[in-house]
């Protein structure tokens, strides 16, 4: 056993698996021991986090599997693609790969989901395995089963719900991230604050330049409370019939910052940040929260190093584009908008709001 290792649960009976945090994880076989045997392991990553883990992964793995393979894909956003996805299932085919190989996902979130996804649909379904080395990756994206690749028409459109059998999250790889990116995590790592923890929300205020330092203790700290919040709300409503919504608080505005943007203009988290303000900006003006709170969040998302301002996206009807994007998004029900909305510091709600009121919001928030 790893001494290193701090476990966190997921229950979902059969489908149960263990999320690992600690330090010195990928390059220690023990990490694995709870993931299925096989004859073959398939590493799924990218052109920037293989030179970076890679090496360390695959001779962990080598203790575990007779066959190690590894596919390199393109980085970025815009290869969450058929294309791109098509890479996995050539490597899959081309190396003999049977129904019992287990993939593992060595990347962000991009990595993850179309890892999942691949492994989800290969020969039907095979096991897969996490290991995210952003922090939105660990805090959000590895965990639960959302996998998917993005459609020119709309992302994270083409997908499967489809669990990994163990994630590891070694906080070590956060050392080499971007600083923009690690404020794209934090984006992720505020929000579970207004949905359902406020004593987390008071403890990210407390510590959020420990945060934004790397402090090692604040960071597993973060990404384990962020982990058992993620695990609390998907053991209950794993295929988002209800309660799993709440996870996407500031996507709705957020999704349409990035389509409207372009993907990749702004990072994912960067939008869902801003999206965080003008949600819960929406949130006061149904009544729900008062305005101390919105310029609490606002001050807190800015002090991650993340935009609280919303980009014009159309410079005729800015708010007719807002909502015009927002009308695709995945939580959307006959063409209505459906926000999760805060109800409170801790308690988030998901509910539709007149077009008038959402256009003011947008305004009030771009300007
Ligand atoms: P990403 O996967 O693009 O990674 C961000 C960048 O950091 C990439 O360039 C990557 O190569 C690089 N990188 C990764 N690890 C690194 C490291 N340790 N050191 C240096 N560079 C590193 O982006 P992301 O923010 O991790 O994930 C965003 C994606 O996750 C989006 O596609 C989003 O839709 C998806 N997502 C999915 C879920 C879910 O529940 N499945 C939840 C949230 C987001
Ligand atoms: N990131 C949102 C979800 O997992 O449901």
């Amino acid at each position: 056993m790893n001494a290193n290792i701090q476990n966190v649960p997921i229950t979902l009976g059969d489908r149960s698996y263990s999320i690992g945090i600690g330090t010195g994880l990928i390059e220690d076989p023990q990490t694995y021991a709870a993931a299925p045997k096989a004859a073959t392991a398939l590493v799924v990553t990218n052109t920037t986090v293989a030179p970076l883990y890679a090496e360390r992964l695959i001779r962990a793995l080598s203790a575990r599997y007779p066959s190690v393979h590894t596919v390199v894909l393109p980085d970025g956003e815009g290869h969450k693609t058929w294309q791109t996805l098509n890479l996995i299932f050539d490597a899959l085919l081309g190396h003999g790969c049977d129904r019992k190989t287990v993939l593992y996902a060595l990347g962000g979130g991009v990595v993850g989901d179309m890892t999942g996804f691949a492994a989800a649909s290969y020969m039907r379904g095979v096991p897969f395995v996490q290991v995210p080395t952003t922090l939105l990756a660990q805090v959000d994206s590895s965990v639960g089963g959302k996998t998917g690749i993005n459609h020119p028409l709309g992302k994270n459109m083409i997908g499967a719900f489809y669990q990994p059998q163990l994630v590891v999250c070694d906080l070590d790889t956060l050392k080499t991230l971007p600083a923009g990116e690690l404020s794209a995590g934090l984006a992720e790592v505020i929000k579970y604050g207004p949905i359902a923890d406020p004593a987390f929300l008071d403890w990210i205020e407390v510590n959020m330049d420990a945060l934004m330092a790397r402090d090692p203790v604040a960071l597993a700290y973060a990404v384990k409370r962020c982990c058992e919040i993620k695990a609390w709300v998907v053991g209950q409503d794993e295929r988002e019939s209800g309660l799993r919504a709440i996870l996407n608080f500031g996507h709705t505005f957020g999704h349409a910052i990035e389509a409207g943007l372009g993907y990749g203009e702004w990072l994912h988290g960067e939008a869902v940040g801003c999206g965080m303000v003008m949600a819960a900006r929406l949130s006061q003006r149904l009544g729900l929260v008062d305005e101390a709170f919105v310029q609490r969040l606002a001050l807190l998302t800015a002090r991650a190093g993340l935009p609280v301002k919303a980009p014009v996206l159309d410079a005729v009807d800015n708010a007719g584009r807002y909502l015009a994007l927002m009308r695709v998004d995945k939580k959307a029900e006959a063409g209505e908008i459906r926000f999760v909305v805060i109800d409170g510091v801790g308690k988030a709600a998901l509910r539709g709001a007149p077009d008038a009121l959402v256009r003011e919001v947008i305004d009030a928030c771009c300007a």
